[in-house]
């Protein structure tokens, strides 16, 4: 940093007590890190040093030619709160001549005695130093008093250019330090503000827009309704939402309700009473009433029975259940989240799902975004799913990870983490090849088919391979019969 030109060897010229006044400042200086107590402190040596009745740190803004008060005190230490009181001409000379200025007998000295303040305080002796910031004056210390004191000599001139550079250097030095600080503090806001979702990971664009959404809607008491393909994250989505929300300390309880027999969904959610239906035993709470001052989560609501909807409908607008036999209703409050990856509202259209129930789970749809719609986010998906299943180091190479930036992944996140964990076992050497990358192939198959029957073929040994041979699960999965998959796979071995 570059200083005014001051020679190292004046120091000589500087007597005991200045040396002395200088070490106190450099030690002042090295232990404070605050702007504010910087400058009172230096106010205060500086009135010492002098002797001087009145002294004033005063900020100049070298594009308004303003000063304005940074800290002003007097020997006994009391502050002083207004500029006015001092000189505004001598801090205006200081900054003209860009070097530390001394005056004695303020009152007879021509140039000065006009000035009010000098008549006002009477005051005698005045000094003024120049503080700089880059080169360019920042500041500047004044310090005057009524009597004209030995200490105001030509001959502290010079302690005073040693005085000022102490004091801009380290100005300086806080406002790196501050300037670091806020930064900081910028950056830190600016990660808090990007929202974490608990679990989720993701910082693509539509991520950023989910978390904003459920942060907002988490602390409100509206239910839920989490739309979205299969293996999106809606479990996820909904575990945030109470996760984040004021219930976060109750409990969190999640139903699915996709391809259970109706009976026994409805004794889970609403409970029973001893001899309720054959097998009852004892009583049983329900989970609504386990959730109570929590919240529940509905998963794949898509699926219910129309009865089961109906007395969803009444816990939701009466926040009330009945156990299975009973008569009692006892009252339940809890915050309902539901989940589908199903078109709901056409389901309301072809009269299978309630309109009014729809309507009440609604209330706050979120779409949770599917993985080809953020594929951005692959890499960081695929670092964490390798961290949470392996302490080793292992990498993926760029061209395992272009094959799944192009890939449409319909089965969504759950399907990117099977696809790595097949990979994991596959690789070695710390790195996964596209050697080890293999897809759910129907996608590539549809691509790559030329006739109808070649694509009948590949679906079915596809399938085949995904559930074991397994013939009977293969052909539910088909929707064809055992039958019609061994004829195929005859007319496909006579062919090999
Ligand atoms: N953003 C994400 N970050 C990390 N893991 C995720 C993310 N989204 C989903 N997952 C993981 O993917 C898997 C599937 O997620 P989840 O069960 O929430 O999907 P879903 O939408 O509920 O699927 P389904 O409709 O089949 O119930 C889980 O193992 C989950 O931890
Ligand atoms: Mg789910």
């Amino acid at each position: 940093m570059k200083q005014t030109s001051l020679n190292i060897s004046e120091l000589k010229n500087l007597s005991k007590e200045q040396y002395e006044a200088l070490y106190l400042l450099s030690q002042t200086l090295n232990s404070t890190s605050q702007k504010e107590t910087l400058i009172e402190k230096v106010v205060d040596i500086l009135i010492e040093v002098t002797n001087a009745e009145r002294g004033l740190f005063a900020k100049y803004d070298s594009k308004t030619f303003q000063f304005s008060l940074l800290s002003a005190r007097t020997f006994k230490k009391e502050k002083i709160s207004d500029l006015s009181t001092f000189s505004s001409q001598v801090l205006q000379q200081v900054v003209n001549q860009n070097k530390p200025i001394l005056y004695h007998d303020a009152q007879t000295n021509p140039k000065l005695n006009q000035f009010e303040s000098v008549q006002l305080h009477k005051i005698k002796s005045m000094l003024g130093v120049p503080i700089k910031k880059d080169e360019i004056i920042w500041g500047v210390i004044l310090v005057d008093s009524q009597t004209d004191r030995k200490e105001f000599t030509d001959k502290n001139l010079l302690f005073l250019q040693f005085f000022s550079n102490l004091v801009s250097i380290s100005l300086e030095k806080i406002f790196e330090i501050e300037n670091l600080f806020d930064e900081n503090l910028r950056l830190k806001n600016e990660l808090e503000s990007i929202d974490k979702i608990p679990d989720m990971i993701g910082n693509s664009k539509p991520m950023q827009e989910l978390s904003k959404t459920i942060h907002k809607v988490a602390n409100t008491e509206v239910n839920v309704l989490i739309l979205g393909e299969s293996g999106s994250g809606k479990d996820l989505v909904a575990r945030a939402i109470h996760k984040l929300s004021t219930r976060k300390n109750e409990n969190y309880l999640a139903q699915f309700c996709g391809s259970i027999p109706d009976s026994l969904l409805e004794s889970e959610l609403f409970g029973y009473m001893k001899g309720a239906f054959t097998g009852a035993a004892k009583d049983k709470k329900g989970l609504f009433e386990v959730a109570d001052k929590g919240t529940f989560f509905l998963d794949e609501i898509a699926d219910i029975s129309s009865a089961l909807q109906a007395k969803l409908l009444r816990v939701i607008e009466n926040k009330e259940i009945i156990r299975l036999g009973d008569t009692k209703v006892i009252k339940v409050d809890v915050r309902i989240l539901a989940a589908t990856n199903k078109d709901l509202k056409k389901l309301v259209e072809e009269g299978k799902f309630r309109e009014d129930l729809y309507y009440r789970l609604n209330v706050f749809p979120i779409k949770v975004p599917t993985l080809r719609e953020r594929k951005s986010d692959i890499p960081l998906l695929v670092k964490n799913f390798i961290e949470n299943s392996t302490s080793e180091n292992i990498k993926l190479n760029p061209t395992a990870l272009t094959i799944l930036e192009n890939y449409s992944w319909p089965g969504n996140v759950r399907q990117l983490n099977n696809v790595i964990s097949r990979a994991l076992i596959l690789s070695s050497d710390g790195m996964i090849t596209k050697e080890h990358i293999s897809l759910d192939n129907e996608q590539n198959t549809l691509d790559s088919s030329r006739t109808l029957k070649e694509l009948e073929e590949k679906i079915l040994l596809n399938r085949l391979e995904e559930f074991n041979g397994n013939k009977t699960l293969t052909a539910k999965s088909l929707d064809v019969s055992v039958r019609w998959i061994q004829k195929k796979m005859k007319e496909i071995n006579s062919k090999s």
